[in-house]
């Protein structure tokens, strides 16, 4: 049986972030108390995904591994790819086409924030959906910045569309993407776009024209959050500070999904816990205990 894998896509310039991406990965800016890469990486393993791919811009890809090493840790597998240059979302699956290998994978931007009830459940249904692509549509009051999904009345998808001036709906397509291992021959096979990328949306199209598309429309009890200027960023870090402190929970926290996962033991959260004294480490022994 082939396995899924995941990809974390964290380059791109971050230009509306300048300057404070002048020197730092975008995907390393805190949203709270932890770097960015934590949440879509919490994403795979709420998914049940170990074997993890960072890719990431050439002069970026130390500062990933220092932080994140090779992710025993967190018991799971970490390697690293570099993207010379942003040239597209799809050109993940052409970096990462010796990762994936024979196995399915999922796709999840670097920047992107999930957060809601049951959200472990639909993940491991998409993860588990070997008969089609899986992708979710979310609800938002500006679709013309991102792909749109256009639905039927039984929310069937009819059309998907980067970017459009003149949005048929009002759902945005979010950055995480389940794929079959076909992918990486429809990644081949697509042309870069008018603004020069090799477009997401070119890759769902082709599923959706297959019949090989489930949109699942990702409800109110959810938060999608994209973190690409100051304001986004400031409210999803408002997001996660109101959420932790009200609850006494932390929010994708990899260390927690892990030991709830039983991929590290007790011992191995209480030896991370004790490395320095902060509110993060105490959580971590509390969970441990
Ligand atoms: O956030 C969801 C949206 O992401 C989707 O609705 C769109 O269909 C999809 O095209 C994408 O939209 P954007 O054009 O807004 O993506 P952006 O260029 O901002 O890139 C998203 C993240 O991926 C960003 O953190 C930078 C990183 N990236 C981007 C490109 C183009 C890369 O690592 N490499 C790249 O080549």
């Amino acid at each position: 049986m082939n396995k899924r894998k995941g990809i974390v896509l964290a380059g791109g310039s971050g230009s509306r972030l300048f300057p404070v991406t002048k020197s730092i990965s975008k995907q390393l800016i805190p949203i709270y108390d932890k770097p960015m890469i934590f949440y879509p990486i919490a994403v795979l393993m709420l998914s049940e995904i170990k074997d993890i791919l960072i890719i990431t811009s050439p002069e970026h890809v130390h500062l990933y591994q220092k932080l994140l090493g090779d992710g025993s840790n967190w018991g799971i597998n970490i390697s690293y790819e570099e993207q010379e240059k942003p040239r597209g979302l799809a050109e993940a699956f052409l970096i990462g086409e010796k990762f994936i290998g024979n196995d399915s994978v999922a796709l999840i931007l670097g920047d992107n924030l999930f957060y809601g009830n049951a959200f472990k459940d639909l993940l491991i249904e998409a993860k588990n959906n070997n008969e089609s692509a899986s992708i979710f549509a979310y609800r938002v009051s500006d679709p013309e910045r991102f792909g749109v999904v256009e639905f039927d009345k039984n929310y069937n998808a009819l059309s998907i569309m980067e970017k459009p001036k003149k949005p048929k709906s009002n759902y945005a397509v979010t950055g995480l993407y389940y794929y079959d291992n076909e992918v990486i021959k429809i990644a081949k096979n697509i042309e870069p776009s008018d603004r020069g990328e090799l477009e997401i949306t070119d890759i769902n199209k082709e599923y959706l024209s297959r019949k090989k598309l489930s949109v699942k429309v990702l409800g109110s009890g959810y938060a999608w959050l994209d973190t690409g200027t100051p304001d986004s960023l400031i409210e999803a870090s408002h997001f996660i500070y109101t959420l932790e402190k009200r609850q006494g929970v932390k929010i994708m926290c990899p260390e927690e999904i892990s030991f709830k996962n039983g991929w590290i033991t007790k011992d191995k959260l209480l030896e991370i816990a004790s490395l320095t004294k902060n509110n993060y480490n105490s959580y971590l022994k509390r969970i441990a205990e």
